[in-house]
């Protein structure tokens, strides 16, 4: 039988992409949800923090890959607390109700951010946000912890790096932590169809990056993700497209996060 997914913030970058490319797989029965209804891209309305209707669409679900995020990254007590926060938790609480067996959680780069460009950071790594926004994604990935440690909800956070839609990338950081529509689609994927007996697992969502910060190499053996695309290849056309890449290579990783 397909696995059934509920995936949140389908409407936009990354969710879209990710909704369209895995329906298209034909492996997975697909709900596709957004605050908005879209009749012609399948979407249906679900408002992550509403808990009667996360755990009225977590009801016969296999996987949430939640991706729904409200912006404004740095109005701590206006959205990323009420709403991008909270949001987590109801999905996480819907999932132990309803049984759902795992989590796929869209994280950030962010959530260690104050590193050093110089340095080799690994997902083990202690937390070092960059930002409100970076210090959310730490909270909601130990959520996941916790939810994984307590209720054996199986809990994986990618920390994406950056996806600009199906473009190439535009800055020099871009160029250390970009991810293609395809490679960030079967991330998703492997993280789908991960072992079930991994519980609990952060990892960096990048391309094969040339220059990437981050070793992403083990994924193949541990998850199965093989990158397909590399952000040096896109370099000249992303000269042309832009005019020049973005100067935001800063002496940290999280880049202008740092100094906002
Ligand atoms: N795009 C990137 O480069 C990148 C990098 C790192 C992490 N991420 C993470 O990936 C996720 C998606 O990013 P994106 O670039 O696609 O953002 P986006 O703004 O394009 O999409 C977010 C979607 O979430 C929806 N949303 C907002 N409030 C909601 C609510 N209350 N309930 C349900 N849905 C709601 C929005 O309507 C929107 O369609 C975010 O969690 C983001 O932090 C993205």
């Amino acid at each position: 039988m397909k696995k059934k997914l509920l995936i949140t913030g389908a409407s936009g970058k990354v969710g879209w992409s990710v909704a369209e490319k895995l329906r298209e797989s034909g492996h997975y029965e697909i709900v596709a949800t957004d605050l908005e209804e879209d009749r012609q891209r399948g979407i249906v309305p679900l408002d992550m923090t509403d808990p009667e209707a996360v755990r009225e669409a977590a009801r016969g679900i296999d996987t949430i890959l939640h991706i729904g995020w409200a912006e404004d990254r740095e109005d701590f007590l206006g959205r990323v607390l009420p709403v991008n926060v909270t949001g987590a938790y109801h999905i996480y609480e819907a999932a132990r109700e309803c049984g759902v067996g795992r989590v796929v959680f869209a994280s950030s780069n962010h959530a260690t951010g104050f590193y050093s460009s110089e340095e080799r950071v690994e997902p083990e790594d202690p937390y070092r946000p960059d930002s409100f926004y970076g210090l959310s994604k730490c909270y909601i990935e130990l959520l996941g912890r916790l939810y994984a440690d307590k209720h054996g909800i199986s809990s994986i956070n990618i920390r994406i790096g950056n996806y600009p839609g199906n473009r190439p990338p535009a800055s020099k950081r871009a160029m250390k932590i970009w991810i293609s529509e395809r490679d960030l689609a079967s991330l998703f994927a492997c993280c789908v169809e991960a072992d079930s007996s991994i519980d609990f697992l952060s990892l960096y969502g990048t391309s094969a990056n040339t220059e990437n910060y981050y070793d992403i190499g083990y994924l193949k053996e541990l998850i199965g993700y093989e990158p397909q695309d590399d952000a040096a290849a896109l370099r000249e056309e992303a000269l042309r497209l832009y005019g020049g890449l973005k100067d935001d290579e800063l002496p940290l990783q999280g880049g202008g996060m740092t100094r906002q």
